[in-house]
């Protein structure tokens, strides 16, 4: 049937409130309540016996799969290769036959993901996809497919199926390390409680909206933005970037906030805003250093951060807003929500045609 907008303004709107209960569906599939385990459903392989994963994706998906092989890496130590599709079924990388060749797509239809997942069948990959669209020709070709339940998505520019794929990966994450004993039973069951507890923390951070639309005036004026971050938040300020060039027009580019001294730097002045996505924890402190350089220069900082990281960051940046302090684990899902907030925001205050941006595709099904 036809999904109304219920009351909002955009479809992007309604779908970035949706965020809580996405996460929440998504994972209630994969953590069984009365064990607080991950249960993924029966795959035609063993997770244990996958020496590597290859990932590969387009647009918001991609960045979803670059947290991803954060995750994979750290918690199930296995080594993980990752690109755009489009460079991926052209580059013919030489595969171990037995590998987990692991596919993420909202619609399941995209071409260039789709001819990469032929590539690694190709190559004696397991195909194991995760998708929100479960009936769909990425979901046929492949050996097994992990659900986001994002219900339909209408807004050409992705936000709920973004958060529904990191919770499908995430749990992902925690049952290959289980499986190949990286990760301890102690250990999951702290990760699945810092999972758990996602939900309700997501819903607190549409109560930041006023400081968000802050940040959005000082946004809209500017030609450039440059988003930073670091570790899995690196991708987070990458889907920020693309999410404002999305429905804004505005041109940013995201830099792991390490690499800025290697270019951006020279751009930094009064005119470029600089959006940072810092929460607490083992990498904020350098990210603090890379966000006082950038201030040195003139820099006006809009920052992501959380509770615990917010006294630091208010004497230094123009506009602070904290979300809820959780676990470094779940950090990136979180802070994702206020990013692209940040993006539909501006979209308002620019007049652009927020759901359907010009010359954009919900589902590219050409090369
Ligand atoms: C298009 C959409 C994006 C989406 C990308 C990948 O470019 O506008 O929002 O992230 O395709 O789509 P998929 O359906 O494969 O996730």
């Amino acid at each position: 049937g036809s999904v109304g907008k219920d009351g909002y303004r955009h479809y992007m709107e309604k779908e970035l409130h949706e965020h809580p209960v996405v996460i929440g569906q998504t994972l209630q599939r994969l953590i069984d309540p009365a064990t607080r385990r991950v249960r993924l459903p029966g795959l035609p392989f063993d997770l244990a016996r996958v020496p590597r994963a290859v990932v590969t994706a387009c647009g918001s998906a991609f960045y979803a799969g670059m947290i991803g092989r954060y995750w994979l890496e750290r918690i199930a130590q296995i080594p993980v290769d990752i690109d755009v599709a489009s460079e991926m079924r052209y580059r013919d990388p030489p595969l171990t036959p037995g590998g987990l060749g692991l596919l993420i797509s909202q619609s399941g239809e995209t071409a260039d993901t789709l001819a990469a997942l032929r590539g690694m069948r190709a190559r004696g990959q397991h195909i194991l996809s995760v998708l929100n669209v479960e009936q769909s020709t990425i979901a046929r070709e492949s050996d097994a497919v992990l659900g986001t339940v994002a219900g339909p998505e209408i807004s050409v520019a992705s936000t709920k199926a973004f958060t529904a794929q990191l919770s499908v990966l995430a749990c992902l994450s925690i049952a290959v390390g289980r499986a190949r004993d990286t990760l301890s039973a102690e250990g999951e069951e702290a990760l699945v409680g810092s999972l758990l507890d996602l939900p309700g923390r997501a819903g607190e951070i549409f109560d930041l909206a006023p400081a968000i639309r802050e940040m959005a005036a000082v946004i809209a004026g500017a030609r450039d933005v440059l988003y930073l971050g670091r570790g899995a938040c690196f991708p987070v300020a990458l889907e920020g970037a693309l999410k404002l060039k999305e429905v804004s027009y505005i041109h940013a580019e995201a830099y792991a906030a390490g690499e800025m001294k290697h270019g951006p730097i020279s751009l930094i002045d009064r005119t470029v805003p600089v959006v940072a996505s810092v929460p607490s924890g083992r990498l904020f402190e350098k990210t603090v250093s890379n966000l006082q350089e950038a201030r040195a220069r003139g820099g006006r900082l809009l920052v992501f951060t959380d509770t615990r990281g917010a006294e630091r960051l208010r004497g230094l940046a123009e506009i602070v807003v904290a979300v809820p302090t959780v676990d470094e684990f779940t950090a990136p899902i979180l802070q994702t929500i206020p990013v692209q907030m940040l993006a539909y925001e501006v979209a308002l205050l620019k007049g652009t045609d927020v759901d359907q941006p010009r010359n954009l595709a919900k589902s590219v099904t050409v090369e």
